[in-house]
């Protein structure tokens, strides 16, 4: 049987990563710091303890494995005080470095980045892969990320960087955060609205993640984000649609920038990003439209993850 490691697995995007490489007959071996994490593991996955932060016997873990996912990085959603950016660019660069130090010839490590590596605005400008990066923290930190990972080349392991938009799901990330104001009747758009939003439905994020561990011949940088991009404010709308409720209350910009100081610029510019790679190589996104994945999303009875 096939193995694949985790590390990072215990966030928002890993248990649906991990249940979509389980489904599909692999064995799924996680790295989990803290006991208590195991807990949001599908069952199937093995965890193992471990900090993807230093050298340790999981390393012998992740050598053995054909598919290695990286997924470690503190999260951005917090105050960006010079320490908390220290620590945005050393969790990911370090656990990056130990799980690259311990990839086997021929394995594959599709290690996340994010759509932050072309800058938080581009303006009207079509991102693909061949856009050149940002100069911002974010996007500086990406790079530094990205980087590491494809050290691995240097050890015959085939890398693939999977730069991530905003992720949909059911139990977190950007939707998790939104649902509550719009279900008061108090959403609308951020600042003008206009910016675009490049997300991508995480069912499609976990498929497209299976499709590059399974084509040998492909690597390099995937955007991971719908063909059917939209701008916040289509987004807010589609949103407030699904959810039969208003989207009449704009968030200022000046107040975003007041409560959430630099990361401000992260919901007030915006990216159009273009999945250019996995539509050349046929990805067929199963959520292409901003409704039909919302409706996915937040119908009443939700299927298991
Ligand atoms: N969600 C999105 O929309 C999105 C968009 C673009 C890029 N990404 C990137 O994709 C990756 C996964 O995203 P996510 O939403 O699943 O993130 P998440 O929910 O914040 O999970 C992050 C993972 O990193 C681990 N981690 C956090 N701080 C750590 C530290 N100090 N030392 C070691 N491990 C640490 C967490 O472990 P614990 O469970 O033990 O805390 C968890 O397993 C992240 O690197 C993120 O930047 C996500």
């Amino acid at each position: 049987m096939k193995k694949v490691f985790v590390a990072g697995g215990t966030g928002f995007i890993g248990p649906y990563i991990i249940e979509e490489f389980l489904t599909r007959g692999f064995e799924v071996n996680v790295l989990v710091r803290h006991p208590s994490r195991k807990d949001r593991l599908p069952s199937g996955a093995r965890p193992l303890l471990g900090d993807p932060l230093r050298p340790g016997p999981w390393q012998e873990v992740c050598f053995s494995s054909q598919v290695v996912i990286n997924l470690v990085g503190a999260n951005i959603f917090s105050r960006w005080t010079p320490a908390y950016k220290r620590l945005i660019r050393e969790t990911r660069v370090q656990a990056t470095k130990q799980i690259v130090v311990a990839l086997r010839e021929g394995a594959v490590l599709l290690n996340a980045s994010a759509v932050g590596f072309y800058g938080a605005d581009r303006g009207e400008e079509e991102v693909t892969e061949e856009a050149s990066p940002g100069k911002d923290f974010l996007a500086e930190v990406c790079q530094a990320w990205e980087r590491e990972a494809l050290e691995g080349e240097k050890r015959g392991a085939r890398v693939c960087l999977m730069r991530f938009g905003i992720v949909l799901g059911r139990d977190g990330g950007a939707l998790k955060k939104m649902l509550l104001p719009f279900r008061l009747g108090l959403g609308g758009p951020l600042g003008s609205g206009n910016q675009w939003f490049p997300w991508i439905h995480i069912k499609d994020l976990c498929r497209a993640a299976s499709f590059l561990a399974e084509n040998d011949a492909l690597s390099g940088p995937f955007n991971f984000v719908s063909p059917g991009i939209v701008r916040q404010k289509e987004f807010v709308k589609a949103l407030a649609r699904v959810l039969r409720r208003p989207a009449i209350f704009p968030v200022p910009g000046f107040i975003l920038k007041l409560f959430f100081g630099e990361l401000a610029a992260l919901f007030l510019g915006g990216v159009k990003a273009r999945p250019q790679r996995l539509l050349e190589h046929k990805f067929r996104f199963q959520f292409p439209e901003i409704e039909e994945a919302l409706k996915d999303l937040l119908k009443k009875s939700p299927e298991k993850r």
